[in-house]
């Protein structure tokens, strides 16, 4: 399949190196030049062009454009009745992204997260395109039944970079008290990542509940400074 990718910055780049190593044909903008000639260069299935270039040659395309530059970058491209489009910008409607690439067929919102650059990872899109869970069989694809769940994903997500911040936060904690902070950082990552991936939420607060136990006082001090009450203001203003 010829997939184009107009917007070439943090997260089209990533999906890129989900996408390539699977073979389809890839077209992205020469905007950020360093990340297009870097993925051109890493891989022979994708080659660069102008937008207009992007859009004649892709059966699919990806918008990985920031909501200001999407409607002037849009404007004028040759779409056509044939194509799909695959947005991953939330912060504009399915209906405005249809009207500005018309007479493309608008799939889907699809938000991916960096990580999918690595290997496996959750993708939210909204409605659910057969399409997309095609594209993104590879990875978690977590479809979404109405436009308020969407919404309800969209902030709690957020929560990742704070639980991310934590971690630099024991990491450097632990630094002071004597630890490798490089030692120290890879071992978080791992207790937290596996820990989290290896069952449900509830069994894992609960077998992390010792009375007395170091996790147990960390959590109920944090309890008894709003520390949780905090985080759920925080998402409500999101
Ligand atoms: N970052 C994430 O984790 C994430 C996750 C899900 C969804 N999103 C959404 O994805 C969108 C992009 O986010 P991002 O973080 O990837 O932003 P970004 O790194 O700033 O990427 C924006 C890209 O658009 C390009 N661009 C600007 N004007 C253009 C034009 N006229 N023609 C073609 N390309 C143009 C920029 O090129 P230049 O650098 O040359 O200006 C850049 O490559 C946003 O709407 C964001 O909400 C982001």
């Amino acid at each position: 399949m010829n997939l184009g990718f107009l917007g070439t910055g943090t997260i089209a780049t990533a999906v890129v190196h989900a996408l390539a190593p699977e073979g389809h044909n890839i077209l992205v903008s020469e905007r950020s030049a360093a990340n297009a000639s870097a993925l051109e260069s890493a891989y022979e299935n994708v080659t660069t062009g102008t937008n207009a270039e992007v859009t004649t040659a892709s059966d699919v395309l990806f918008l990985g454009l920031m909501p200001n530059q999407t409607a002037p970058a849009l404007a004028g491209l040759p779409f056509r009745a044939d194509q799909r489009v695959i947005s991953f910008i939330a912060d504009i409607s399915l209906t405005e992204i249809a009207s500005l690439t018309a007479p493309a067929k608008v799939e889907t919102l699809v938000l991916p997260f960096p990580a999918i650059a690595k290997g496996r990872s959750p993708l939210i899109a909204f409605p659910q395109s057969q399409l997309a869970d095609n594209l993104f069989q590879n990875h978690d694809v977590f479809n979404m039944t109405s436009e308020t769940e969407f919404k309800a994903f969209l902030s709690a997500q957020a929560v990742l970079s704070p639980v991310a911040q934590m971690l630099a936060e024991a990491t450097g904690w632990a630094a002071t008290k004597g630890a490798d902070t490089a030692k120290a950082e890879a071992f978080l990552r791992s207790l937290v990542a596996s820990n989290l991936t290896a069952g449900a939420l509830t069994p894992l607060l609960k077998s992390l509940s010792t009375t007395g136990g170091y996790n147990a006082r960390l959590r109920q001090h944090l309890e008894d400074n709003s520390s949780y009450k905090t985080l759920r203001e925080g998402l409500d203003q999101l």
